[in-house]
């Protein structure tokens, strides 16, 4: 498909103030000069912030990560996902049209776009309200057929159903997302035919919908003040930009996961609707795997082995551990399985590396003069 941009422009492009903190904060991830690692991230926050993606609005995150505007017109016209037209001011509607989906009645839910929306993909109704377009496969094809509506999936639909959420949507509710006929999940339609020890404690809901249900942003464009703006792995006390990303490359311990919206999708449902996924990182991140091996102040003699030579380590994760006293060899070789497991659960961004990588059977290699 061809993808140009729209033949209407608006003269101008900005960031809503929160907005833009949270991009240039988005861009200290990256090492100095790589800041053009930012754009998708970028471009994403200013279509849902517009809706749409405006030629002024790939030009203002161009400059702001100092790109050749053609670079990131090109990076806008290679992605499906980047709308290069206006869409409907609510909503904006994708309906799957791939296999699973066509074979269980998306042409009747297509039909239904073409009556209520609009005759044509990317046209938005009369009231301006709503737009559709066809995509392929969503993921979601043991509920076909289905369709995206904002943020959100809406599963095995029907024409009516369809119809009707359309309408509600119209109206400015957002219909709880999710099967549409009853069905709790990918179940069998027909209902569960085994593993049915825990039906009758189940949440009314599965877990994608009550947290689609809990943080209520399906089809909310985001202005930035949606949730606070945290970014632990920088230092805004430096203000040349130079503090960027921690030693190991990703968000200090501590910090909560924030997905690409900038929205906490973890954060804790309201009362009563516990989320269990979200309940899980907090209870892992309590429990204090294995036991702590006995750490050095310094290197014995002033110099470190070269950590390097085990595989799987490379510069960064040999710094990491000698930030945790960890210089020589026979440190590592003399290793057990509970210290092993407290040093996997350490290395914060290579979790799980000593064990992936057997480093105490490499070390003891090392240590003995071999090469691994
Ligand atoms: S075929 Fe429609 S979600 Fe996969």
């Amino acid at each position: 498909m061809l993808r140009r941009l729209h033949h209407e422009q608006p003269e101008s492009f900005a960031f809503t103030p929160e907005n833009q903190a949270w991009a240039e904060t988005q861009i200290t991830k990256f090492p100095k000069d790589r800041q053009a690692s930012a754009i998708i991230p970028l471009l994403w926050r200013a279509q849902e912030q517009e809706g749409w993606l405006s030629r002024a609005a790939i030009e203002h995150v161009a400059q702001m990560l100092d790109m050749a505007y053609m670079r990131a017109l090109e990076v806008a016209t290679f992605y499906f996902m980047f709308q290069l037209a206006p869409v409907g001011s609510v909503a904006h509607i994708q309906v799957c049209g791939t296999t699973s989906c066509m074979i269980c009645g998306a042409e009747d839910l297509i039909a239904v776009c073409k009556d209520k929306i609009a005759k044509k993909p990317f046209e938005t109704s009369e009231d301006g309200k709503l737009s559709w377009e066809e995509v392929e496969c969503l993921g979601a094809c043991a509920n076909a057929p289905m369709a995206q509506i904002g943020k959100d999936y809406y599963e095995d639909l029907t024409a009516e159903r369809f119809g009707e959420i359309l309408d509600a949507i119209t109206k400015g509710e957002v219909p709880t997302p999710g099967p549409q006929t009853g069905r709790y999940a990918s179940e069998p339609a027909m209902g569960l035919t085994s593993l049915k020890d825990h039906e009758a404690d189940r949440h009314p809901q599965n877990a994608s919908v009550e947290l689609a249900v809990s943080i209520g942003d399906t089809v909310k464009r985001i202005d930035g003040s949606e949730v606070k703006l945290e970014a632990p792995w920088h230092d805004f006390s430096k203000k040349d930009g130079t503090a960027q990303v921690d030693s190991r490359g990703t968000e200090k311990a501590g910090g909560r996961p924030v997905d690409d919206t900038g929205i906490d999708r973890r954060e804790a449902p309201a009362e009563g609707t516990a989320h269990p996924k979200a309940a899980a990182p907090a209870k892992a991140a309590e429990a204090e795997q294995g036991v702590k091996p006995e750490q050095l102040e310094k290197p014995r003699g002033g110099e470190a082995d070269d950590l390097t030579r085990i595989r799987g380590v490379g510069p960064k994760l040999a710094g990491l551990l000698n930030e945790m006293g960890f210089y020589h060899f026979d440190q590592i070789a003399g290793w057990s399985p509970e210290e092993v497991a407290w040093v996997d659960d350490h290395l914060e961004g290579f979790k799980g590396r000593v064990s992936r990588d057997d480093w105490v059977a490499q070390a003891k290699s090392l240590a003995s003069g071999d090469k691994t």
